[in-house]
């Protein structure tokens, strides 16, 4: 397949680390990179990881599918470390609890949680990936922001919109000490898609200007065109994939 596609956007020889693999993005994410070439490890919270194998044994060039959960350092670390180097990290692990309730004494628990996931994640992967790229000069890190962390979120709770307003800025963060050294850090902030952690939502399509909401093979287009040698100029980007529902 790869012959027949404009080199810039061939995966070919690339090994790329994907988070959030048994999720909607994620799975479509490396659906995707193994369809361009890559070598891929998938990984996802153990309670996943069944569903991640079934979805990834037809998929060529995976070279493992693993337990792991992104707010445990030490677990990201030794991942990393087992399967290292990476030419990319690919990062759609987050979780979304639509309690807004945020007056209740408890929530503040759930407030952790989620940056635990959502913020401490990415830095734990971005901290155990880094590195190695940097030593190698060569290396591509995608993040997922999102249209909440923009605009407060549509229906998102303010723990999430807080957590990936976060993400949008470590972003920068990464990039500013990322780039000179040949590595690129950039984001994709997806508007409403329909994945499971959207699913039973009130979502209202009639308000969306292309009257739908998105589909997750159209992220991950985008995550995989930041990790490709396609984006080889972008660095320190939050790209917006929304279907116009905002408009920078
Ligand atoms: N679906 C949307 O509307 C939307 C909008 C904006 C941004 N996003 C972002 O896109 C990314 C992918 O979301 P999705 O829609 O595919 O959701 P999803 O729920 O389908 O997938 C998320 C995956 O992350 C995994 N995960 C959760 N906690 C984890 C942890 N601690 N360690 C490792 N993996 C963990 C889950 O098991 C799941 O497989 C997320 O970062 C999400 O915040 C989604």
């Amino acid at each position: 397949m790869s012959s027949t596609l404009p080199k810039a956007f061939d995966m070919q020889g690339l090994r790329v680390l994907i988070t959030g693999a048994a999720g909607g993005i994620g799975s479509e994410t490396a659906k995707l990179c193994s369809q361009l070439g890559a070598t891929t490890v998938l990984t996802d919270v153990a309670s996943s990881l069944e569903r991640m194998a079934m979805q990834a044994s037809a998929l060529p060039g995976i070279e493992a599918v693993e337990p792991l959960d992104i707010a445990d350092r030490r677990a990201v670390e030794t991942l990393v470390a087992s399967h290292a180097p990476f030419d990319a990290l690919i990062d759609t692990a987050a979780i979304c609890p639509f309690d807004e309730d945020w007056m209740q004494p408890e929530w503040d628990d759930k407030f952790h949680r989620v940056m635990k996931v959502n913020v401490l994640g990415p830095i734990n992967l971005v901290r155990a990936v880094m590195p190695g790229m940097i030593k190698r000069k060569q290396g591509s890190i995608a993040l997922c922001g999102s249209i909440a962390g923009w605009m407060g979120g549509l229906l998102a709770a303010p723990h999430y919109a807080a957590s990936k307003g976060s993400v949008h800025a470590l972003v920068r963060w990464f990039a500013q000490r990322a780039t000179p050294h040949h590595v690129r850090v950039n984001a994709v902030a997806p508007g409403p898609i329909a994945t499971g952690m959207t699913d039973g939502q009130p979502y209202n399509k009639d308000n969306y200007p292309m009257k739908r909401m998105g589909d997750p093979q159209e992220i991950a287009n985008a995550l995989v065109f930041l990790s490709s040698p396609a984006a080889s100029f972008i660095a320190g980007s939050v790209m917006d994939v929304n279907g116009g529902v905002l408009m920078r």
